[in-house]
C-alpha cells in the first residue's frame, strides 16, 4: 500500500498553461518564438492558453473540491528574469507568491519546478544552453527563486526531461529552439544542463529561508522485462541503463542523465561509446553536478518489451497488432511503470516521486454536458497499481502527480492533444470536471484501496468442461453440442465441476488454466466468501444412449460416515432431449423396508421398479435415497450436489469389460426411503416458461435451479453468491460477449448488470 503521508498530485508547467497579459512584465522566450516562426501544429501559440494567470484562484478552488493535495507546477524563468539574468520583475515574484499562498489555502503542497523548457529568449541569444555561462545564469534563477519562495515551499525539482529539452530542441528540432546541432555539440549542451543542475542545487540550498527539499525529474521511455524470467529481468535492466539508441537520437537515455546527478559519474558504457563527441569533463563539474539531493523525480509514460536472446543478449520484443495506444500513439504499457521504479529504486537508492504520468484522450463533451474519458481512468488505474505493487516489492515512493489537471498547450502539437483530468473548453475557458478526475479524486480518498488491484475482478468464468467415457454414453455430446471429444460412450459432460474425479479449468481471462476447485480456494470472494470447504455443485449434461443402472444416492451424514467424509447427493434433472413415449425411473412400489429388501434381494425388479412416462422440459427433483434411473434416449442437464457417490442397485445383469459392474445393495437397502415420494412431488414441466425472466425452478437447502428462455432482450441483477449457467440452446450476447449453446459459465459474486440479448435456453443454479 502506499504511505499515509503519499503525496497525490497533479503535475503542469507554466508555459502550457499561464498565457500572459501585456502588462505583466514577462520576458520572451524561446517557445514565443517558434511559435511565432508558425512551427507548432496549426500556428498555434500558448499567449492564452489556460489563462492561469487569470484563473488560479478557481482552478486551485476545483484541486481542493476534488482533493488534490499536492501540485508540482513550474515558474517561467524569463517572467521572473526578463532577461534571464539581471532585473527581477516584481509583478512576477508577487504573482507566483499569491499562486502559492492561495494553494496553500486550498490545502495543497506546493512542489516547484524551476526549468521546464521555456528558456529566456535574451540568453538564447547568447548562446543558450551551449553557452557555458548558463550555468552561472541558472544558478542566478536559483537564487532568486530561493530568495523569493523558499519561505512558503518546500520541494523544488531543477530541470524538466533534460533528455527532451536537449534532444528534441536541438537534435532533432521539433522543440523549441528548434535546433540540429551537432552531435557534440548536444553532448555538450547537456553537459552544462546537468552542471546548471548542481549550480541550482548549491543556490536554493544557500539562498533558502528554512529547510528545502531538492530533487530532480528527468525520463525516459522504460525497457521491462516480456516475462517475469531473471534473463528477461536482467535483459530490459540492461537496456534500460545501457546505450542501444542510434547516435542522432542518442538523449533517450537514462543513465548519462542520472548517473552523473545520483552517483557522480557518467556511466563507463557511455563514456567508451561517445568518446569521440565527448566536451572536457572534468572533475570539478562531476562534483558540481553530483550535489546531495534528496529525492529523484521521474517522469514515465511508456516502454517498450525486451527479453533475452538466445546468445543472453538483449532483443526487442515486437508489439502484438492493436496494442493500446493513448491519443498521441504512445503504448499503453503499465509494465513500463512497475518495471521503471523498481530499476531506478534499485540503482539510485533514493526515495522517488512520480513527477509526471498521464494519458492524452480525444476528449469531448457529451449531450449531457460532461465529459466522460473511461479509457484515462483505465490508463490510470493499471499504471497506478502497478506502482503500488512496486512499491510494495520495495521500492521507496513517495508521491504521483498526474499529467495533468487541465488540457493545454501541448508544444509542437498545439491544443491537439488532451492530457487534462479537467477538459478546457478553449473558446470560453470553461472547466468541465472529467470523470477520471472523479476516479482519483476516490483513489486519493481512499489512499489506493480503491484501485482496480484492491478489488475483486469479477469476469465472466467460462469452464473447459471434462467428459467421462460410460458403457451406456453416446455421441450426442460431440453432435448436438459440439465438443470436441472423441468415442462413440460419452456419457457425462462435467460442465461446472470441481471434484476430484473431473476438476474444470477455467477457459479464459485472468484466471485460464486455474482449475476450478483451486479458484474456490485461492478467490473466495468470487463466491461470494461462503462457508464451505469445497465448491459446491457440480453441473452434468447427460447422453444416455441406453438405460443407466437402477441407482439411489446417500444424503450427507450417511455419505460423511460411510464414504470418508464426502457430500451426500442430492441432484435433479432438467430434460433437454428426449423420444416420444419416453420413460424414466423414479421411485419404487415398497411399502416397508422389509418389502423392499424381498424385492431387491428376490430380483423381483418389475414389481420394484416405478418407472414413469416424461416429456422434454420435464423437471426432476431426486432426493437422496430415491430410487431412479435414466433410461435410453434421453438428454438430461443435471445440477446436483458436489458429490460422486452412487450406489447401484441393479444393472440389468449387464457385462462391462466381461465382467458384472459392481452392486453396492446393502448400502442401497440402507438409504432407499419407504415409501418413496409421489410421482407428482417429484417431476413438473418446466417446458414453458415466462421469457426473459429467471424463473426458478426449484429450490432446496443444497440448491437453487432457474430457467431462462430468451427471445430478445432482457436484464437483472447479479445478486446471489454466485450464478452457473448452462446454455442448452442457441446463442446471445451476455454483456457484450457472445454465448452459445454447450457453454458453462460463472458470474461470480458482484458481478452486476447482466444484460442478454438473442435467442436461448439457459439453465441456471446457485446455492
Ligand atoms: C512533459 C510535459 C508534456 C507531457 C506530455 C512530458 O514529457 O514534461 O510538458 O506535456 O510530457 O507530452
Amino acid at each position: 500500500m502506499f504511505r499515509q503521508d503519499f503525496a497525490w498530485g497533479v503535475a503542469s508547467s507554466a508555459y502550457q498553461i499561464e498565457g500572459r497579459d501585456k502588462e505583466d512584465g514577462c520576458g520572451k522566450n524561446i517557445w514565443d518564438t517558434f511559435t511565432e516562426e508558425g512551427r507548432v501544429y496549426e500556428n498555434q501559440n500558448a499567449y492564452v492558453s489556460c489563462d492561469e494567470i487569470h484563473r488560479y484562484k478557481e482552478d486551485f478552488a476545483l484541486m481542493r473540491l476534488l482533493g488534490i493535495r499536492a501540485y508540482r507546477f513550474s515558474l517561467s524563468w524569463a517572467r521572473i528574469l526578463p532577461e534571464g539574468t539581471g532585473k527581477v520583475n516584481e509583478k512576477a515574484i508577487a504573482l507566483y507568491r499569491d499562486m502559492i499562498l492561495e494553494m496553500k489555502k486550498n490545502g495543497i503542497t506546493p512542489y516547484i519546478t524551476l526549468y521546464h523548457w521555456e528558456f529566456p529568449q535574451a540568453l538564447q541569444d547568447r548562446g543558450g544552453w551551449l553557452n557555458e555561462d548558463v550555468i552561472g545564469w541558472f544558478g542566478e534563477y536559483a537564487k532568486v527563486v530561493a530568495e523569493n519562495f523558499s519561505d512558503l515551499c518546500e520541494y523544488f525539482f531543477t530541470l524538466n526531461e533534460p533528455q527532451c529539452f536537449v534532444g528534441l530542441g536541438h537534435l532533432s528540432g521539433v522543440h523549441a529552439p528548434g535546433k540540429k546541432m551537432e552531435i557534440k555539440e548536444t553532448f555538450q549542451i547537456a553537459h552544462n544542463a546537468l552542471r546548471a543542475h548542481g549550480q541550482a542545487v548549491i543556490n536554493l540550498r544557500k539562498y533558502a529561508k528554512q529547510e528545502i527539499k531538492i530533487g530532480y525529474a528527468p525520463t525516459c521511455g522504460v525497457a521491462y522485462p516480456a516475462t517475469d524470467s531473471k534473463e528477461d529481468i536482467e535483459a530490459a535492466k540492461k537496456v534500460y541503463f545501457g546505450f542501444y539508441n542510434p547516435i542522432d537520437n542518442w538523449t533517450w537515455n537514462v543513465a548519462w542523465f542520472s548517473d552523473p546527478v545520483f552517483l557522480g559519474s557518467y556511466p563507463k558504457e557511455g563514456l567508451e561509446k561517445y568518446k569521440e563527441y565527448l566536451p572536457k569533463i572534468t572533475k570539478e563539474d562531476m562534483e558540481l553536478i553530483h550535489q546531495p539531493i534528496d529525492f529523484m523525480g521521474q517522469n514515465i509514460y511508456n516502454g517498450y518489451p525486451v527479453r533475452a536472446g538466445a546468445d543472453g543478449e538483449p532483443e526487442f520484443v515486437s508489439r502484438e497488432p492493436g496494442f493500446a495506444k493513448t491519443a498521441a500513439n504512445w503504448p499503453v504499457t503499465p509494465g513500463a511503470f512497475y518495471w521503471g521504479v523498481r530499476f531506478l529504486s534499485e540503482r539510485y537508492h533514493l526515495p522517488l516521486y512520480i513527477t509526471e504520468n498521464g494519458m492524452s484522450c480525444h476528449d469531448n463533451v457529451s449531450r449531457d454536458g460532461r465529459v466522460h474519458d473511461p479509457n484515462r481512468i483505465q490508463f490510470l488505474d493499471e499504471y497506478l497499481s502497478a506502482l503500488c505493487r512496486a512499491n510494495d516489492d520495495g521500492a521507496d515512493v513517495r508521491g504521483y502527480f498526474l499529467w495533468t489537471f487541465l488540457d493545454n498547450f501541448e508544444w509542437d502539437k498545439g491544443y491537439n492533444e488532451r492530457f487534462g483530468i479537467v477538459y478546457v473548453d478553449f473558446a470560453t475557458q470553461k472547466r468541465i470536471v472529467k470523470d477520471s478526475a472523479y476516479w482519483y479524486q476516490k483513489v486519493i480518498e481512499s489512499n489506493g484501496k480503491e484501485l482496480g488491484m484492491n478489488k475483486q475482478e469479477t469476469p465472466i468464468l467460462f469452464l473447459n468442461p471434462v467428459f467421462t467415457h460410460n458403457i451406456w454414453g453416446g455421441t450426442r455430446l460431440r453432435t448436438d453440442f459440439g465438443y470436441e471429444v472423441e468415442g462413440d460412450d460419452i456419457g457425462e459432460c462435467w460442465g461446472v465441476a470441481a471434484h476430484q474425479n473431473g476438476d474444470d479449468t477455467i477457459r479464459e481471462g485472468i484466471y485460464a488454466g486455474k482449475k476450478l476447485s483451486q479458484l474456490w480456494k485461492e478467490e473466495p470472494g468470487l463466491f461470494g466468501n461462503v462457508d464451505i470447504d469445497r465448491f459446491p455443485l457440480l453441473i452434468k449434461i447427460i447422453d444416455a444412449k441406453d438405460d443407466l443402472s437402477i441407482q439411489v444416492h446417500p444424503n450427507d451424514e450417511y455419505a460423511k460416515v460411510n464414504e470418508n467424509g464426502s457430500f451426500g447427493k442430492t441432484e435433479c434433472w432438467y430434460i433437454i432431449d428426449c423420444p416420444e413415449n419416453a420413460s424414466l425411473v423414479i421411485g419404487h412400489n415398497a411399502k416397508t423396508k422389509e418389502e423392499l429388501s424381498d424385492m431387491i434381494h428376490q430380483g423381483r425388479w418389475k414389481e420394484f421398479i416405478r418407472e414413469i412416462p416424461v416429456k422434454k422440459g420435464d423437471f426432476i427433483q431426486i432426493d437422496p435415497g430415491t430410487v431412479h434411473a435414466i433410461k435410453g434416449g434421453l438428454m438430461i442437464l443435471e445440477t446436483q450436489q458436489n458429490s460422486d457417490i452412487t450406489y447401484r442397485v441393479y444393472d440389468y445383469d449387464r457385462l462391462s469389460n466381461g465382467k458384472p459392474r459392481e452392486l453396492h445393495v446393502e448400502k442401497s437397502i440402507d438409504v432407499i426411503t419407504v415409501p418413496a415420494k409421489s410421482v407428482e412431488d417429484s417431476v413438473k414441466s418446466a417446458a414453458h416458461v415466462e421469457k426473459n425472466k429467471l424463473n426458478e425452478l426449484y429450490s432446496c437447502q443444497y440448491y437453487k435451479v432457474f430457467k431462462i428462455e430468451l427471445d430478445g432482450k432482457m436484464e437483472f441483477e447479479q445478486e446471489y453468491p454466485f450464478l452457473i449457467m448452462s446454455v442448452l440452446e442457441g446463442d446471445a450476447l451476455l454483456n457484450g460477449q457472445r454465448i452459445k449453446k454447450g457453454d458453462h459459465f460463472i458470474l461470480p459474486n458482484g458481478y452486476g448488470k447482466v444484460e442478454l440479448q438473442g435467442n436461448l435456453e439457459i439453465i441456471a443454479s446457485t446455492i
